[in-house]
């Protein structure tokens, strides 16, 4: 048996291939385009690992991507491949439309060729999980109840309108050719290999360096953050135990404003790697124009998973956000590989 990852040279999907090759002894093929946001080197731990086995490749390619299947014969496809920044999404949408959208309906056809050759037990044994995001939901009230998974989808930067298209392409694909699918919508999610462009891990690295720490608006946007780990905990969790043609809300229980977030990580900074002048890195806060568009709160109401498979999140922010900033302090030469070129001119276009 075999499973198969799309995206996971990237930050989830890279902390989903290493926790899964850490819990047992299925391989798993990892199929990524390696765009800016994949790195090979947030797989380094799994070099001479040959329950690993890595293919370049891009999921808008109907031909790689039958012919990986054709030669892998997994269980199950993953796709974790996105484009996932909204900022990125503000200033040039076509790559999300590119991947997000034509990819999603590239890789769905490719699995469905190949899952019609599949014997009848195979097919009964076979699932796509669809890896999408809250943000389809669109933005709440402060005083409105977190997202369940009936809420409308009114996505409203053009990646939640991608990611949205992408989700309804899978349920298509399940109504229409019967294809055993299941999606899931997770929050915020934050941990080890954050590409340093998501609030978090821009945050830190901005600190660390002696840069402004800019907050768009008046930072009282909320996310509901979820540790990295729980995220691909639960996505185990939904493959082995949820049912075809159901979504599955993903959430921590977590809400928190952007500004009492960068507080949090000031302070554990303050005492984990004190400015050399002895001023607290709040002191780098600084209030920028706001997104446009900006989404007001997610809240994710993650009743569904609990009840209905019996998931949970592990960690607390208070001891994910810990072992996050811990890790970037042990880290600084990743983050100082990939804050190297092509981020250095998008960090320039995008904060002047
Ligand atoms: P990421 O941007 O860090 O990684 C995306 C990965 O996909 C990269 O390795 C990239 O090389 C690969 N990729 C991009 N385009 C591709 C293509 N056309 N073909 C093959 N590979 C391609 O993203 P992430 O934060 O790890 O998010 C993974 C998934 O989880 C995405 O689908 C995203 O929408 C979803 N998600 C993310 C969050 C979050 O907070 N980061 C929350 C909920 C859902
Ligand atoms: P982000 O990490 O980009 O995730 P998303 O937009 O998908 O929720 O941003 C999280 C929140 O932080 C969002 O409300 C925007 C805000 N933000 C800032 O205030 N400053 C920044 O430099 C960034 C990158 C984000």
């Amino acid at each position: 048996m075999t499973i198969l990852v799309t995206g996971g040279a990237g930050f989830i999907g890279a902390n989903f291939v290493m926790d899964w090759l850490a819990a047992g002894n299925e391989p798993v093929v990892n199929y990524d385009k390696l765009t800016y946001a994949g790195n090979l080197e947030n797989l380094a731990s799994l070099k001479g690992n040959n329950r690993h086995i890595f293919v370049q490749g891009d999921i808008g390619d109907y031909d790689q991507v039958l012919q990986t299947l054709a030669q892998h014969k997994p269980r199950a496809v993953l796709n974790f491949a996105a484009e996932s920044h909204v900022d990125r999404s503000i200033h040039s949408p076509e790559d999300f439309i590119q991947t997000n959208i034509v990819g999603t309906y590239r890789l769905l056809e490719a699995v469905r060729a190949h899952f019609t050759g599949l014997s009848a037990p195979d097919k009964s044994a076979f699932r796509l999980l669809h890896v999408s995001t809250d943000e389809v939901y669109g933005s709440l009230g402060f005083e409105d109840p977190a997202f369940t998974e009936e809420h409308t989808y009114q996505p409203n930067s053009p990646y939640s309108a991608s990611k949205a298209a992408s989700d309804h392409l899978v349920r298509a694909y399940h109504h229409t050719y019967g294809l055993p699918v299941m999606t899931t919508n997770c929050s915020n999610n934050y941990g080890p290999y954050q590409f340093p462009e998501k609030l978090i891990p821009l945050m830190i690295h901005n600190a660390l360096i002696g840069k402004p720490l800019p907050i768009y608006g008046d930072g009282l946007n909320v996310r509901d953050w979820l540790y990295v780990g729980d995220h691909c905990s639960a996505i185990c969790v939904v493959l082995e135990r949820g049912k075809v043609d159901e979504t599955y809300n993903i959430g921590g229980w977590n809400e928190m404003s952007n500004i009492a977030v960068v507080h949090t990580l000031c302070d554990i900074l303050d005492a984990e790697k004190p400015r050399a002048d002895g001023a607290s890195y709040r002191t780098q806060i600084t209030f920028v124009a706001d997104r446009p568009g900006h989404d007001r709160r997610y809240a994710i109401d993650a009743t569904k998973i609990d009840r209905d498979l019996g998931w949970k999140p592990a960690q607390t922010f208070e001891t994910g956000i810990r072992r996050t900033v811990r890790w970037y302090l042990d880290n600084q030469p990743w983050v100082k590989n990939v804050t190297s070129g092509a981020y250095r001119a998008w960090v320039a276009a995008q904060y002047q």
